[in-house]
């Protein structure tokens, strides 16, 4: 079985894909063979993770430091657990408690514990290009968990992971945007991810929260843009909301929540109206904002799917950029 296939039953030994990366810095760059090859390993580890006994020792011996200097939920315990199952030794920090609130530059903090032998680093951060500056700095493999407006690519492939449990094809997907894509790094490491799935990708929000020029960030395209919501969701596969990020505006970009629900909001109108339409969300979700409570709740919400396979995703990652090629 060819390692495109995005069915669930490819074999990380009938899949020669050779990634074409040492780190996960973002998903722009990467082709349709080597996201299906990381998705086809996830689905492998997902099966890992139903069995009794959820962890194998692939990445024994192996160390890996979360570096997290802004907030997460989601991102933070799912990498945590993953490292976990494949039995890495893992180690945990935070900016707040350590000698960064000394003013030690990043630089110099991820020097001084690669100095105490560590093989990758999974970092979040503020400044977009944080990743990329530590992959300068330091020998490990580097995974971006999440730079400020820039790329979030492990969200990406989860998200790719969710969408291809219930359409195994993504080539030809319509799939929409929703929302604050100004501010979101999982808007971009989508939009990256999905064309070069072969996925038609609409994205929808306030013309304040929408870059100009944004559809030329692909080649392909298959990216267009429009302010309403009904365009957006007329003949969706799947809407993907985003969160307002409240943290990062600034300034009033829309006149106020109630009014953004109004008119961007999914609401269960738009569920009755859209038979099919599946609901993602990131996470975390402003209930009453991007998606109405009920919608939340809903079972053609996959916000919990996203979550689930967030963990098989990133052992995919930490697997195959630490080298492995062997079966899970
Ligand atoms: N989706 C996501 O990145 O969530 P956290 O900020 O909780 O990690």
């Amino acid at each position: 079985m060819s390692s495109e296939s995005t069915q669930g039953t490819t074999t990380l030994q009938d899949a020669p894909v050779i990634l074409g990366h040492r780190h996960l810095l973002g998903l722009r760059g990467w082709s349709r063979p080597e996201i299906a090859h990381v998705l086809a390993t996830a689905r492998e580890f997902r099966d890992v993770l139903s069995r009794p006994i959820r962890r194998v020792p692939t990445l024994r011996g192996v160390t890996v430091v979360n570096l997290f200097f802004e907030a997460s939920t989601r991102t933070r315990i799912s990498f945590e657990l993953a490292e976990k199952r494949l039995s890495a030794d893992t180690v945990n920090f935070t900016a707040s408690g350590s000698s960064v609130s000394k003013g030690e530059t990043l630089k110099d903090t991820a020097r001084n514990i690669e100095a105490m032998k560590i093989d990758v680093v999974v970092i979040r951060h503020a400044s977009p290009g944080a990743p990329h500056f530590l992959t300068r700095c330091v020998d490990a493999v580097v995974i971006n968990a999440g730079d400020g407006a820039h790329e979030h690519p492990t969200q990406g492939l989860l998200d790719l992971l969710t969408i291809t449990d219930h359409f195994p094809e993504v080539r030809g997907r319509r799939i929409s945007i929703i929302g604050d894509i100004t501010h979101s790094r999982v808007a971009r490491s989508n939009l990256y991810g999905l064309t070069a799935m072969g996925a038609e990708v609409t994205l929808c929000g306030p013309p304040t929260l929408i870059p100009p020029g944004i559809e030329g960030l692909v080649e392909s395209g298959s990216v267009r843009v429009t302010h309403r919501l009904d365009e957006a969701l007329d003949g969706c596969d799947v809407a993907m909301a985003l969160r307002i990020q409240l943290e990062r505006l600034g300034r009033q970009l829309f006149p106020s929540l109630r009014e953004y629900h109004e008119r961007f909001g999914i609401r269960m109108e738009h569920l009755e109206r859209y038979k099919d339409l599946l609901v993602m969300h990131p996470g975390p979700v402003n209930r009453g904002v991007e998606l109405a409570g009920d919608v939340v709740d809903h079972e053609r919400a996959v916000i919990l799917d996203q979550v689930t396979n967030g963990v098989a995703v990133r052992m995919a990652v930490l697997f195959l950029l630490s080298g492995g090629t062997a079966e899970a």
